[in-house]
Parts: C-alpha cells; sequence; structure tokens
C-alpha cells in the first residue's frame, strides 16, 4: 500500500497508509485528521479538502480541472502548490506524496 505523508497545521508530520484507488482526501481523515473537513464528501464544491502539495510531487499529478481551479480561487490560501486532495487519487507511483494540510480559510 503506498504511503501518504501527511502534515497537519501545527506542521507535525505523520505517514499513513493510504489504499490507491482512494482519494488523498479519504486516506486523511480516514487516518484521523479532523482538521481536514472535506464538507461536500469528494464532489468537488467545498474546497475545505484543500491541501499543499510538496513540490517534488507537483508534476506527477494529473491537471486540476476548471472546477477545482474555480473553488481553489476562493481560497485566500492559495498557491503553486495548491490541490483539493478530493481531487487526486492515490497510485502506486505517488508512494511517498507528502502534502500539507492548508490553513483554514
Ligand atoms: S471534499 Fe469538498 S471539494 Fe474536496
Amino acid at each position: 500500500m503506498p504511503e501518504l505523508i501527511v502534515v497537519d497545521r501545527a506542521g507535525n508530520e505523520k505517514a499513513v497508509e493510504a489504499e490507491a484507488g482512494l482519494s488523498v482526501m479519504e486516506a486523511i481523515r480516514d487516518n484521523g485528521f479532523d482538521e481536514l473537513l472535506a464538507l461536500c464528501g469528494g464532489c468537488c464544491s467545498c474546497a475545505t479538502c484543500h491541501v499543499h502539495v510538496d513540490e517534488a510531487f507537483i508534476d506527477k499529478l494529473p491537471a486540476m480541472d476548471e472546477d477545482e481551479d474555480d473553488l481553489l480561487e476562493s481560497s485566500d490560501h492559495r498557491n503553486d502548490q495548491s490541490r483539493l486532495s478530493c481531487q487526486i487519487t492515490m497510485t502506486d507511483d505517488l508512494a511517498g506524496l507528502k502534502v500539507a494540510i492548508a490553513p483554514e480559510d
């Protein structure tokens, strides 16, 4: 099972198991990070699953679609590493992916 490294808002880093096929949001939530609200349950309509992806992995992720881009525009904490974690599916190629939960808007 690929490993996912999650950095919480306090800066604590934790490696968790993330089953391939799950979204990064689901893997984070299933591992007890309640800071990631993911209010819409993954249907790309809330932006409360916002994460900052480690630079080393940005190019390995599928391109974001227009809906994700629009939603991220509503965040004060958007940067070049921003993604909605419900829109990233874990794969074996993403083993070691590191994401930081973005500050709350
Ligand atoms: S969980 Fe709502 S946009 Fe990702």
